[in-house]
């Protein structure tokens, strides 16, 4: 393999390197996460980013095509001839007034960057068309991950288009929605449920991965965080390469904020861009680690030297008290982010904030979204309900330029939504109301007629 790119511990202290080739995902000194490192002295970089267009009229080469490999200057670790795509990254970067109203900013201000127009309806093929490249450089046969549902439907979804490799998937009981659940098994997936929560899945995932020496793509992998990149790489061409002044995401296992972070602190030190956005992480009140241990407790990742036992004591007192994530928000139902020391990192280089949006806000936003003409899941729109919140704070002015993104499509869990309109107090209460929430403030109910003419023409006239 090529020995421009390699594998290397992030703590600043240790910095060993690892062979690209290697699928343990752990340093072996420190057994700390780990980056793909580039040689970027030795590589070409393009000059300006305006570089990337030209390759919008080489559209009929697949690699071209590609949302996520048309910048692959910017994570030069797979030779052509091995890229595995299936046409991921063609996504949006919609300009969103009626939702900044909602916020409170000005119009031109918001843009929404809807990464459910993936294959697989949610971001993580930007990262797994990265992982599955560099499984299949590795000779990987099978491929395995944890998760609340959509990195499974995104590897069942490689598997089943490329025919290379069989997705083994662990997700936990009962913890995952229809839409997700529906696609790993129609993609073909060896689906296991566990007797368990996602982060007792994730646990498990990584021992029989080692022990059965299946490929691992959950977000420890750093190739997919390499391709989760693009998603910044693509909201820059939309603002024709204007850097935005707030970039706000969930978190959950917190892989799309490492990523965006290392995205914006490579394009600085090649020079393309003169500054990085601040990065904003949202995350489900039931499922706050992140939040209550950046924002509550102060960990900072202080160069590297991050207060290690401040975090295991977290975390054993959380255990301690059985405290399990808890939230409508499936996807981002993570008590324990693998990805926390790399998130601290980027919240370092580029200046973040973190904040918690219960349920309640979550749904609202959600339906505001939905009314602004993008349809998402329940943990997409913790983006915009925290952005109200900052606003609010005054920490995000209404004058800044803000992209949200919008993280998964609205179909993958259409209970949330009919729940959250019905017009059926039963079913509101059976989905949402014995969970904590109270009403469903922007609801769009349907309208229940008699099936005779007279009467639908009356109620059309009333309601529209
Ligand atoms: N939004 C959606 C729709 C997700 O599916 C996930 C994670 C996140 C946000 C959180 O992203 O982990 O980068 O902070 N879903 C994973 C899964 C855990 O298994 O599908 P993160």
């Amino acid at each position: 393999m090529s020995d421009l790119a390699f594998q290397r511990c992030i703590n600043p202290v240790c910095r060993a390197t690892v062979d690209l080739a290697d699928t343990s995902f752990r340093c072996p000194k420190c057994g700390g996460l780990l980056d793909v490192a580039y040689e970027w002295d030795r590589l070409p970089v393009p000059k300006t980013l305006k570089h990337f267009e030209s390759k919008w009229s080489n559209r009929s080469d697949p690699l071209d095509f590609s949302g996520v490999w048309r910048f692959r200057e910017m994570f030069p670790f797979a030779p052509d001839a091995q890229i595995m795509t299936i046409g991921e990254g063609q996504t949006l970067c919609q300009r969103a007034d009626a939702v900044a109203a909602y916020v409170g900013m000005k119009p031109g201000r918001l843009f929404l960057q809807y990464e459910g127009m993936n294959p697989s309806g949610s971001f993580k093929d930007n990262g797994m068309t990265a992982a599955f490249t560099h499984a299949r450089m590795t000779g990987a046969s099978r491929a395995a991950c944890a998760s609340t549902g959509n990195t499974s439907a995104s590897l069942a979804i490689y598997c089943a288009a490329t025919q290379l490799m069989r997705a083994v998937i662990f997700i936990g009981s009962g913890k995952i929605s229809y839409g997700k659940l529906s696609q790993a098994l129609e993609h073909g997936a060896l689906t296991v449920q566990i007797a368990g929560d996602f982060d007792d899945a994730l646990r498990q995932v990584q021992d029989v991965s080692r022990r059965l020496g299946i490929y691992l793509v959950n977000s420890v992998n750093p190739f997919r965080l390499e391709g989760q990149k693009t998603i910044m790489f693509r909201i820059l061409e939309a603002l024709r390469w204007q850097v935005p002044d707030w970039i706000v995401v969930p978190g959950g296992n917190l892989g799309n904020v490492s990523s965006f972070g290392k995205a914006f602190t490579e394009l600085q030190e090649l020079g393309l861009i003169d500054r990085a956005p601040r990065l904003a992480v949202v995350n489900a009140a039931g499922a706050d680690t992140f939040f209550q241990l950046y924002d509550r407790h102060g960990l900072r990742w202080n160069a590297g030297e991050f207060d290690r036992p401040k975090l295991d004591s977290y975390m054993t007192a959380m255990d301690a008290a059985n405290r399990r994530a808890d939230t409508l928000a499936s996807a981002i139902e993570i008590n324990r982010p693998v990805n926390l020391p790399k998130a601290l990192r980027a919240l370092e280089r580029c200046g973040g904030v973190v904040r918690e949006a219960s349920d309640q806000e979550m749904l609202d936003a959600k339906a505001k979204i939905g009314g602004g003409g993008l349809g998402c899941e329940p943990a997409s729109a913790a983006t915009v309900a925290g952005l109200l919140k900052l606003v609010k704070e005054g920490v995000i002015s209404r004058d800044d330029t803000v992209a949200c993104v919008l993280t998964g499509h609205v179909l993958k869990d259409p209970d949330a939504t009919v729940a959250y309109h019905t017009a059926d107090p039963a079913v509101f209460e059976a989905k949402l109301g014995k969970r904590g929430v109270k009403r469903a403030s922007f609801a769009n109910r349907a309208v229940q007629v008699p099936n005779d003419l007279a009467e639908i023409v009356k109620a059309i006239e009333l309601y529209a």
